[in-house]
């Protein structure tokens, strides 16, 4: 551990040293008698979350959540998502966004999935290091989180996430390892245990996978209140336990003298904790966007992640000149998601319903907001009728009804209870469609919605995720044609919650096995051959494009550019997510199906044609093989599989690996 060049540890008392080790409260470090500067943290993902000193929520740009964000499959967009909340840092004076969080959404149920990115750990690592990028570029720092397989709220303090090595490697840590190439200013463990100890108490996990093997060398925060032991953390090398924890300065001194730490020990996370002030103080933040440009910059965002999952008879974008009726208050007031990522915003949204009726200056736009509450209203059954009558009369006049729904609540300390929508929208849903054959459900959700009660009733599905402030002009201007949608699920949404490895199975209260072991979102639902209702990597365009001219190069001993063309056959403007995925033909271990290892989103005028190219290198064919301990690559064949979704192949094409023997184990002769 480098020694910090500005800080000297030799001027700090033992008692000095050892409080530097947690916060002085909530959200700073300890100046040490004013020896050392102190550091602002402050959530979040989804925007900045920060209190004053009254402990009231500062206001800053509410943008779309990771989950939407990741939804674009677009690097710079993710890159400028950082960016634009490390402005919001840096106005309000945080000089460490508590972000990006890259557990993998290995359960639908889990209740901070709209804080992630996604079920496969490349797609997550990929938007999570641009993010990274984009923050830290601004001279903020982040907090890569959280450290790790805290993938579900449901007993996230006590229940150990037990999980093989392998899958470890290839699934848990994968999205931290690629995220790490931004070097992060610090890591924050998960509350939760890691094959029984908790992960702020983890030696192997924290210092022998995250520092040794990953090569973090920055500063290890504990998640708030996750230290049960302050001088057990400190040897596992937390360096900072957050928030204040009273109990650090006597476990430390008490653990000291009984020689159950060493001063080496206490003096490696001081150093690190000197290296982050140093850091902190050397960089020099600076914003690029004014209040409104961030607000521009979410809506950009927005537009790019809410992605079209049905569009039956071309019936979105909306025609100018028809008669509309948006139905729910959600069309007004949309949901966010809950706790530490929560984001106050100053910025009143316009309601749908009067953004489209300005979008379309032809139509007829009505608006009903009680609908939705009728099936569940308290009020009088008199009362539901005439409000179910109005609204199902008004939806019978119209040429197609838009009606706009939620899920069950997602929030950090709770997962949802299922993965339905909320009964009273399926109810109404099912009601609309009795009198209106053009129903468009826009969905305000983050996580996988089971669909199959309602869906044959629709002609369109939009799922607009938790966008933030933009919601409203994002999906008013998706529905009327003005952006053409270009979003592709980063997760797999099932037919319903049986269908799912976990199913609601949350663990018997002390451990979850992750028995489902690599086999997580897609990889799952492919190795066992279980239909899902939309795929990983699916969403529609106002576009159509058209996949051809499949070439694989070998560059390096194991590396290929593999290039094909899309084609925008349409006569719209639009971007394309195109996605690389490898499979390994014959294997000496159970494989996927086949697993992500590239993607691009290209933008593609009208009868154009566009070349894209990704790159491929030794990990896109490797597996972690726990015999060597190490990524291994298998000789042989191996297919490469383009396509625009990951059940949507267009285009494969075939590699033959054939690596210096030296680095091969012996191996069956069957399919050499
Ligand atoms: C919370 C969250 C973590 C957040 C921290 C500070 O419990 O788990 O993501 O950054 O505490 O609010």
């Amino acid at each position: 551990m480098a020694k910090s060049k500005k800080y000297d540890i030799n001027k700090l008392t033992l008692e000095e040293k050892i409080l530097l080790l947690t916060g002085v409260n909530e959200w700073k470090t300890y100046s040490a008698n004013g020896k050392v500067p102190q550091i602002v943290v402050s959530d979040g993902p989804n925007g900045l979350q920060m209190f004053d000193d009254d402990n009231n929520r500062k206001s800053a740009t509410a943008m779309p959540a990771l989950s939407l964000v990741a939804q674009t499959w677009d690097k710079e967009l993710a890159y400028l998502d950082g960016e634009t909340i490390a402005n919001d840092a840096i106005e309000n004076g945080a000089d460490i966004l508590l972000a990006p969080g890259v557990n993998i959404k290995r359960t639908p149920l889990n209740g901070r999935n709209f804080e992630y990115f996604s079920e496969d750990p490349m797609l997550s690592g990929v938007l999570a290091r641009e993010f990274i990028k984009g923050v830290q570029d601004r001279g903020v720092g982040t907090s890569l989180k959280h450290f790790c397989a805290n993938n579900r709220e449901k007993g996230r303090r006590v229940q150990t996430s037990e999980i093989d090595e392998r899958t470890l490697n290839e699934i848990y840590y994968r999205p931290f390892e690629i995220a790490l190439e931004a070097k992060p200013w610090t890591v924050m463990c998960a509350y939760n245990p890691v094959n029984g100890v908790y992960a702020s108490e983890n030696k192997k996990l924290l210092k022998g996978v995250l520092r040794d093997k990953l090569g973090f060398d920055g500063l290890i925060v504990s998640d708030w209140a996750s230290v049960q032991n302050p001088y057990k953390s400190i040897k596992a090398t937390i360096d900072l336990i957050m928030p204040y924890n009273e109990l650090t300065l006597d476990s430390v001194k008490e653990a000291l003298a009984k020689g159950n730490i060493s001063m080496e020990e206490i003096d490696y996370c001081v150093e690190n904790v000197l290296n982050l002030v140093e850091k902190v103080q050397n960089s020099t933040p600076k914003m690029n966007y004014n209040k409104e440009q961030r607000h521009q910059n979410a809506v950009k965002i927005a537009k790019a992640g809410i992605t079209l999952l049905k569009n039956e008879d071309n019936i979105l974008p909306l025609k100018d000149g028809g008669k509309y009726l948006v139905v729910g208050d959600l069309s007004e007031t949309p949901l966010g998601g809950l706790g530490s990522a929560y984001v106050q915003t100053d910025y009143v949204q316009e309601p749908v319903a009067k953004l489209l009726a300005e979008k379309l200056p032809k139509s007829e736009v009505g608006y009903d907001r009680a609908a939705c509450a009728c099936a569940s209203w308290a009020g009088s059954n008199r009362i539901k009728l005439e409000y179910a009558k109005r609204v199902y009369t008004e939806a019978y006049e119209k040429d197609a009804v838009i009606v706009f729904v939620s899920g069950d609540t997602e929030s950090e300390s709770f997962d949802r209870s299922h993965i339905k929508l909320k009964k009273e929208y399926e109810e109404v849903i099912r009601n609309l469609a009795r009198y209106n054959e053009n129903i468009i459900v826009v969905i305000n959700a983050t996580s996988a919605i089971d669909m199959q009660d309602w869906i044959d009733d629709v002609k369109a599905v939009v799922i607009e995720g938790f966008a933030g402030e933009a919601t409203n002009e994002a999906i008013s201007s998706i529905l009327a044609g003005e952006t053409n949608p270009s979003g592709k699920l980063a997760e797999s949404f099932p037919y319903d919650l049986e269908d799912t490895f976990t199913g609601d199975d949350t663990g018997n209260g002390l451990v979850e096995w992750y028995n489902d072991g690599i086999f997580v979102g897609y990889r799952y639902y492919e190795k066992y051959g279980i239909d899902v209702l939309f795929p990983f990597g699916h969403g529609l365009s106002y576009s159509e494009f058209k996949y051809d001219n499949l070439s694989i190069e070998q560059t390096g001993e194991c590396d290929f550019t593999v290039s094909y063309d899309i084609t925008n056959v349409s006569n719209v403007d639009g971007a394309e997510v195109s996605q690389v995925y490898v499979k390994d033909v014959f294997s000496m271990v159970i494989r996927p199906e086949k697993e992500l290892k590239g993607f691009e989103k290209t933008f593609i005028k009208a009868g154009e044609t566009k070349r894209v190219s990704v790159k491929l290198d030794f990990r896109s064919f490797a597996y972690y093989n726990t015999a060597l301990d190490k990524w291994h690559v298998e000789n042989g064949a191996f297919t490469v599989l383009v396509g625009a979704s990951s059940a949507d192949i267009k285009l494969t094409g075939k590699i033959n690996i054939n690596l210096d023997d030296s680095t091969q184990q012996s191996q069956a002769l069957v399919g050499r």
